[in-house]
């Protein structure tokens, strides 16, 4: 295992390994953060379109790369996981093709409904990347990621994170390690996964109750719900009001990359706001969706 400071920099020393060993392009869902896109270009990729529907990636879109960076597990942001039959041909992809996937598993340790999704990685180790982060289970700021390679991108791997910055803070990997050891990091994410889960169905409650016709979507895991507006409601619109109200909010075409293929929509993360304050959050974006027609 590679740690590396956030999901970001293991994002990059990947691409630019690939990048050192002949691959020229990344296939990236076509919805997702732009700030991904952006790292993947700046380390030598050219980023190539995966749309997205509600069975996740369409992976017939991965030919022609010679990598993907996917979200299998809970697309993000739509929040739909990657069927079982493209999660197949994915990974037959990768095999004939020789190409690799960085499996983006950024909010694996909060699942509510479904059972739990497997790592792509268990398919095809040779070919599939895993990476985890610490920013959805602790925090953002830590920046503590981790990566599981196939055997043959070890080494490079770990000689481009030495380059870079030598290695992830010591003291932070130390109080994590601790922390894992004791016990304490899984009762912590056992009782936040609860936590969070109240909020969601707090949300989806709210929602259904005063704004009928709004769709709560995307909700069997992580820490944010898609909000699929009624025809009448324009997705700018709604996140204007909101912004002129206090409330941060972003609409699901900041984070397109293509043509729109889903309809107008809001990402709400739901573990945003502090627990004192969640009832008026929510209250509020009730209210905005309420008034934005
Ligand atoms: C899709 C996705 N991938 C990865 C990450 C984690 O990135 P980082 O580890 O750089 O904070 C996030 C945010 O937490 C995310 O939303």
């Amino acid at each position: 295992m590679v740690i590396c400071s956030g999901f970001t920099q293991a994002l990059a020393i990947v691409c630019q390994v690939l990048a050192e060993q002949g691959a020229t392009t990344m296939a990236v869902e076509t919805y997702g953060h732009q700030h991904h896109r952006a790292v993947i270009a700046g380390n030598g990729l050219k980023v190539t379109p995966v749309p997205v529907d509600r069975h996740g990636a369409i992976v017939a879109h991965l030919d022609g790369a010679d990598s993907a960076l996917l979200t299998p597990a809970h697309q993000f942001p739509v929040g739909v996981p990657l069927s079982a039959e493209r999660r197949t041909a994915a990974v037959r992809w990768a095999a004939n093709s020789g190409a690799t996937i960085i499996e983006d598993d950024y909010d694996g340790e909060f699942r509510y409904d479904s059972h739990a999704v497997g790592a792509l990685q268990a398919l095809a180790p040779d070919q599939v990347v895993y990476a985890g982060t610490a920013s959805k289970s602790l925090a953002p700021g830590l920046r503590l990621a981790w990566l599981v390679l196939p055997a043959h991108l070890v080494d490079r791997v770990a000689a481009a994170k030495r380059l870079a910055d030598f290695q992830t803070g010591v003291l932070d990997q130390l109080t994590l390690a601790e922390f894992i050891q004791s016990g304490q990091y899984d009762r912590h994410i056992r009782k936040s996964r609860l936590a969070y889960r109240h909020r969601r169905d707090r949300l989806v409650d709210a929602i259904q109750r005063r704004v009928p016709g709004v769709a709560v979507t995307g909700i069997a895991a992580g820490l944010h719900a898609v909000l699929e507006l009624r025809p009448d409601q324009e997705e700018n619109r709604v996140v204007g009001l909101a912004s002129s109200r206090g409330l941060a909010l972003e609409g699901l075409s900041a984070y397109r990359a293509e043509p729109d293929t889903h309809p107008p929509a809001l990402v709400v993360g739901y573990g945003t706001p502090p627990a004192h304050a969640y009832t008026t959050a929510l209250a509020r974006l009730c209210a905005v969706l309420d008034d934005s027609t």
